[in-house]
């Protein structure tokens, strides 16, 4: 028996209603943003992904899905897009054409994480990137954008989180700070942390090991160092925000495991799914377009777990139940008459949503078929209606009938 592969799942037709509702509030809201929709390969060269997301990064160094072609080509399969959608802004000039470009995406990422709820190989997000400006007023935008878009889904179990990595120069000063901070606990921390020391400091506060924990509750934070620039952007977005009236928190350790993020970095956290909370992460990226492609373009963004943030409507109990709805289901009286009903059907479906029975069935059985779909009329062809050149229509909601000719029916 061959199944799915671990860490992928069908999305089966009773869930693709939950589906299309998100996709359309993710849709409009975007709209109402000014933001376009943007779609790229699912697979891209090796080397966008390792320059973008950087080497030292999980996704890069144990998560991606990389193999050679047969023209000996190392391709990925994408784990994020920002730095696809940033390799086509500069493939395509965009920055050329307008000032300012504002995409959107809803796509399949490919990550081989550890699966667990919420978690998943090929999982699906929405997100959005803003090219082209430095302004706070870009990053308050894209918090409220998303926030606005968890709102709509009808969720409220969640929190907003802010913080600033500054600039290379600020993070650079920090990094030594926090080294010597460290370096008596050194002996102390988890193998996984002490390797991290060494490539990828900041991410110590990302540690689930209780011991790391306790050492980084103590440690200084890249905010308390910030340079006063990054201090000033990071304000003015905070003023923003409240303004909007978007509650959020600032938390100090939140670094986010991509290297690119300069400045302004978010996440959106549930309470309502376990351990994999974070619904949507984002934040500025104002040196990426430049290590991809020499041009200096800033840029923010962020992207949003589909799967996730279902889960999270499921267990806030917000998921509408909507059925498929079904028009005519169209009974046949009499075996003879199947090529009639096939005719009918086909004229029907030009605007309807039209089903009948393939099988030969009884009357009886068709009739309860028409029932279980929840078909909202059914349109019996057979008997002395049909010599008379006319159909029963039957009204499943109230259980009214009447007679129509067959020749009118559209
Ligand atoms: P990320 O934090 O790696 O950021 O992913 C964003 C969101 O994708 C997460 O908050 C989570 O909801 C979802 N996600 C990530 N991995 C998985 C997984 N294995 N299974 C299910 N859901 C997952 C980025 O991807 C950046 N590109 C965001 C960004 C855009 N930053 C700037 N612009």
């Amino acid at each position: 028996m061959i199944k799915a592969i671990t860490g992928t799942k069908d999305i089966l037709p009773n869930e693709i209603p939950n589906w299309y509702n998100l996709e359309e509030i993710v849709k409009s809201t975007m709209n109402s943003f000014n933001y376009k929709e943007i779609r790229t390969p699912i697979f891209e060269e090796t080397r966008l992904f390792s320059r973008g997301i950087g080497e030292a990064t999980d996704i890069v160094s144990k998560e991606m899905y990389t193999f050679i072609d047969r023209s000996e080509t190392s391709v990925t399969l994408k784990p994020e897009m920002t730095a696809s959608v940033v390799r086509a802004l500069i493939e395509h000039s965009l920055d050329k054409q307008f000032q300012l470009n504002k995409f959107f995406y809803i796509s399949p990422m490919f990550r081989q994480e550890r699966p667990q709820a919420g978690r998943f190989r090929q999982f699906h997000q929405f997100g959005a990137e803003a090219l082209g400006s430095t302004s706070p007023a870009l990053d308050a935008e894209m918090i409220i954008l998303a926030y606005q878009i968890l709102k709509k889904l009808g969720l409220s179990n969640f929190v907003v989180k802010i913080n600033s990595l500054g600039i290379p120069s600020s993070r650079e000063n920090y990094k030594s700070i926090l080294q010597d901070y460290l370096k008596p606990h050194l002996h102390n921390l988890s193998e996984e942390s002490k390797k991290r020391y060494e490539t990828n400091i900041l991410r110590l506060f990302d540690s689930k090991d209780e011991r790391d924990q306790k050492i980084m509750e103590n440690a200084p934070t890249l905010i308390e160092h910030l340079d006063e620039a990054s201090l000033e952007h990071f304000n003015e977005i905070k003023e923003m925000l409240q303004v909007a009236e978007i509650p959020f928190e600032v938390d100090p350790k939140l670094v986010r495991g991509l290297d690119y993020y300069t400045h302004t970095t978010f996440e959106l956290v549930s309470g309502s799914v376990g351990s994999q909370s974070a619904l949507c992460g984002g934040g500025r990226y104002d040196l990426l377009v430049n290590q991809l492609g020499e041009r200096d373009v800033p840029g923010i963004g962020f992207a949003a777990g589909i799967e996730r943030i279902l889960l999270a409507m499921e267990n806030e109990k917000v998921i509408s139940e909507t059925q498929p709805q079904i028009d005519f289901y169209i009974v046949r009286l009499e075996k003879e008459l199947t090529k009639k009903v096939f005719e009918i059907a086909t004229k029907l479906r030009a605007k309807n949503t039209v089903e009948f029975d393939y099988s030969q069935r009884s009357v009886k059985a068709q009739m309860r078929e028409a029932n279980r779909l929840g078909a909202t009329k059914v349109l019996m062809i057979g008997g002395d209606e049909f010599q008379r050149g006319t159909a029963v229509l039957k009204n499943m909601q109230d259980g009214s009938q009447e007679e129509i000719l067959l020749a009118e029916i559209k």
